[in-house]
């Protein structure tokens, strides 16, 4: 049912229209704060590394309101041994518009832009409930899931591209 209003918003509306598009890390605050920090000061919003050169943010836009966020960090993790690894952070989809297809698409946009990066490896800290989200588009998991203070448990996933 609530799979059927959300496509009824979205969907319903005419000249609709869906782009993603490169984004600095400042635009992708509103919809971080309202799905990944809600409740907490806009501060928290703001990721070590999000304004250096090698980090792209892209959005998602509907009718050009801001729908999705993702992150793309150049970033190594020591479990894995290939070189040029990515780090996708800050996935979140507003609230009213998720299980439209918005997240897999701009994760299918990060993957595009690493394969542009020659980089080999995708990686990233996913929340307990979005796993299987992650692995309908082909991530594994690595280990025991682990802690974050205060947002919850988390597994280690990845994927090799190229
Ligand atoms: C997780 C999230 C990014 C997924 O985006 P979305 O636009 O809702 O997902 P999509 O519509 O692209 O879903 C693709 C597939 O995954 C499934 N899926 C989406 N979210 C899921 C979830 N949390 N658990 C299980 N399956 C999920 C969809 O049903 C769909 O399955 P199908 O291909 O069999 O139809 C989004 O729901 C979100 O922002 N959640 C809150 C924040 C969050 O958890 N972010 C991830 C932090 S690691």
């Amino acid at each position: 049912m609530l799979l059927l209003l959300n496509c009824y918003r979205f969907f319903a509306q005419d000249n609709f229209m869906i782009n993603i598009s490169e984004i600095t890390f400042e635009e992708t605050f509103s919809v971080r704060h309202i799905v990944l920090r809600a409740g907490k000061p806009i501060e928290t919003c703001f990721f070590d590394g999000d304004d250096l050169p090698t980090t792209k943010h892209f959005g998602l836009f509907v009718n050009k309101k801001i729908t999705g966020v993702v992150s793309v960090f150049q970033n190594k993790n020591n479990t894995f041994i290939a070189d040029n690894q990515y780090q996708i952070r800050g996935m979140a989809v507003l609230n009213e518009a998720q299980k439209l297809s918005f997240g897999k698409q701009l994760v299918m946009h990060c993957e595009t832009y690493v394969l542009e990066q020659k980089g080999s490896l995708i990686w990233f800290n996913a929340r307990e409930n979005a796993s299987l989200f992650y692995e309908k588009l082909g991530y594994e998991k690595v280990g025991n899931p682990f802690s974050i203070t205060d947002i919850g448990l988390h597994y280690l996933m990845f994927k090799k591209v190229g």
